[in-house]
């Protein structure tokens, strides 16, 4: 399948919520439980943080890739966290691959340091993911959240951007 990543547009929240929603579901991502619906996903549109979507040959969007806020103290002010989520038809097809390359390049030309996220270490396809990107395993955060009434140990990943990956 040949795919294509963009800037994703406020018109893609449908879908980015469709493929987020799978990805909760799957309970192998995200401690959320409750499903988005696209006006919530409207609210990740604030013009700081870059949001990108991949698109296959027929231009429907299969897959996203999004960063957040991580803290709100100014020192951090360069780290951002992130997600990324494929839709299930579209998985273990190199599409995650090119939403992180897409994510990664718009987060270092905005100027962020450093990208970071929190993994289960059960997620062998989002790990390789991360490992075949660049991220490095920073540690696992044991018993970090319950999900469906069970503690979940998460791994801690990292990758540092621009002048910081520089030094
Ligand atoms: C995790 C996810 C984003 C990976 O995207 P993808 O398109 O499926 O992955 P890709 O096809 O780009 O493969 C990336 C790497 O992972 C490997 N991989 C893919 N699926 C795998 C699996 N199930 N088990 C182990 N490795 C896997 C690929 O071989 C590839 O490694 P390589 O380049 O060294 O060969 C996607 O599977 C997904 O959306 N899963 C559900 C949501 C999720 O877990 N998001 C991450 C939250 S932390």
């Amino acid at each position: 399948m040949s795919v294509t990543a963009r800037a994703a547009r406020i018109s893609d929240a449908e879908a980015i919520a469709s493929i987020y929603n799978e990805g909760i579901a799957d309970r192998i991502a995200t401690f959320e439980t409750e499903p988005r619906t696209a006006e919530q996903i409207t609210g990740w549109f604030d013009g700081r943080y870059p949001i990108v979507v991949v698109e296959d040959g027929g231009g429907t969007v299969v897959a996203f890739a999004s960063c957040s806020n991580y803290r709100s103290r100014d020192c951090y002010a360069g780290i951002a966290e992130f997600s990324v989520y494929v839709g299930r038809r579209h998985r273990g097809a190199g599409v995650g691959h090119v939403a992180m390359t897409a994510l990664v390049e718009v987060a270092t030309a905005v100027g962020f340091c450093k990208l970071i996220s929190r993994v289960f270490p059960e997620n062998g396809a989002s790990l390789a993911l991360m490992a075949r990107m660049g991220f490095r395993e920073v540690g696992t955060y044991r018993r970090h959240g319950k999900l469906n009434g069970q503690w979940r140990d998460c791994v801690i990943v990292e990758r540092l951007l621009g002048e910081a990956a520089a030094v």
